[in-house]
């Protein structure tokens, strides 16, 4: 839980540099009166930041008194009137900066309350979501991953479908690998989502290269795993920075259907991530995108802007099409935005599916099918609307393709055994 930090300064900024921290809530105080008020309260806040520019010397050890005496721990600033008088404040045992600059204010701030840079600033929080099971939110998912990863990205995939995991079976990953569900212990709070408890559970799939924390678990209840708890473990993702060698670049959450009971998705954009809503022309699943975007509309603020349609190309013998589709969307939810298309190719899913005893990507599959380019030109699109700069360019038609051109789905191996080359 984060420590709430009653902050009496006038220096601008210093709730946006605390935001650089983990588990700090700043609360700017109104007025001195309000301040001394709130100290001697049933309910204190645990921590007061007092600055001398808010009220005169005597007035401050009136506030300072009284939070003693209510066991509200004081950190004192001294930029004025206060600072010829540094000594007393630090023989009263209290911890004096004459500090200015918001950053560093909130440096020492942090340090006094033991609290570790964001490292994960930049780490960006992606959701896959919908309303609606089988509409292709485990498949984005694992698309994203895998496209992401190839352009450099460090990827964490969180598995947030706890009864029905998508991403196992799609990943070949072994089942009896500990879940984040196993962190949750009966009456003993959040203790337990620590960074360093996370990262033991991280698995590292081999063959993909992209890392993964597992959710639905045969021997925990996903019944028993509330939203304090979901929040809990995301608020410890998004500081593994602290236990890592290396921050991801990318927290990618797949979800369940159930988007009511687990409102990951609703969680990432409110806490300044994106949404993926994978968005299929059909009338039926078209209300299912409208359910989940009038949840992200209902918020204060309104949260559609964070959302992104990914249109999927419906099967075979579906009347409605893309293009009468789009429209549609971007009339009634303004906000949110297409970043494009993805082709539907049963055909190269099942071939990755059905390949023999080990995991292949589709992207590997078939490289420069519909599929896979739309896959590259989706995380193009994505990496641009969110300001995320992928370290390496996206994979270009490479000379088996100038070779091949009549064969859209060829891959170097394939093209290798047609020339008969070894
Ligand atoms: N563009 C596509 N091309 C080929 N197959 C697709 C495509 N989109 C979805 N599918 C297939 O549709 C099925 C359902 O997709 P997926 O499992 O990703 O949906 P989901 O929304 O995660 O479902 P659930 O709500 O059950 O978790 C899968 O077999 C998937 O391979
Ligand atoms: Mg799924």
């Amino acid at each position: 839980m984060a420590t709430e930090l009653l902050l009496v300064t006038n220096t601008p900024g210093m709730v946006e540099a605390l935001a650089g921290y983990n588990g700090i809530q700043p609360f700017p105080a109104p007025g001195l009166a309000r301040v001394r008020s709130l100290v001697v309260s049933e309910q204190p806040p645990p921590v007061v930041y007092l600055e001398d520019t808010r009220g005169t010397v005597a007035e401050l050890w009136d506030i300072i008194h009284a939070a003693q005496a209510h066991g509200v721990r004081v950190l004192v600033g001294l930029q004025s009137i206060g600072i010829v008088h540094a000594s007393d404040f630090a023989d009263a045992g209290l911890a004096v900066t004459t500090l200015r600059e918001p950053e560093a204010l909130a440096g020492w701030i942090a340090q006094q309350l033991g609290a570790a840079r964001r490292i994960a600033a930049r780490q960006v929080t992606i959701a896959v979501g919908g309303a609606k099971g089988g509409i292709g939110k485990s498949l984005v998912v694992s698309a994203l991953a895998e496209g992401m990863h190839r352009r450099g990205l460090r990827v964490l995939v969180v598995d947030g479908d706890l009864s029905n995991s998508g991403l196992v079976p799609e990943f070949r990953i072994p089942t009896g690998f500990g879940s984040f569900l196993t962190l949750r212990q009966e009456g003993r709070g959040h203790t337990q989502f620590t960074p360093a408890n996370i990262a033991r559970l991280i698995y590292h799939h081999a063959p993909s290269g992209i890392d993964f924390l597992l959710g639905a678990d045969e021997a925990a209840l996903a019944a028993d795993f509330t939203l304090p708890d979901w929040r809990a473990l995301m608020q410890a993702i998004g500081s593994l920075g602290e236990t890592l060698e290396q921050d991801y670049d990318v927290v990618l959450i797949d979800t369940g259907p159930d988007m009511k009971k687990r409102p990951y998705a609703l969680e990432a954009a409110r806490n300044g991530g994106w949404v993926v809503l994978p968005s299929p022309p059909g009338r039926k699943e078209r209300a299912g995108v409208g359910i989940a975007l009038q949840q992200f509309a209902a918020h204060q603020p309104d949260l559609t802007d964070r959302c992104l349609l990914v249109l999927m190309e419906p099967e075979r013998g579906v009347t409605v099409g893309l293009r009468h589709v789009a429209p549609l969307f971007s009339q009634h939810w303004p906000k949110a935005r297409i970043v494009g298309t993805l082709p539907r190719d049963p055909h190269l899913v099942s071939l990755a599916n059905e390949e023999a005893d080990r995991y292949v990507s589709p992207l590997d599959v078939g490289r420069f099918r519909p599929f896979s380019l739309a896959v590259h030109d989706l995380v193009d699109t994505i990496c641009t609307v969110i300001g995320l700069t992928p370290p390496q360019p996206r994979p270009t038609a490479s000379l088996f393709r100038r070779l091949f051109p009549g064969k859209p789905g060829i891959t170097p191996l394939q093209a290798a055994a047609q020339t008969g080359a070894s």
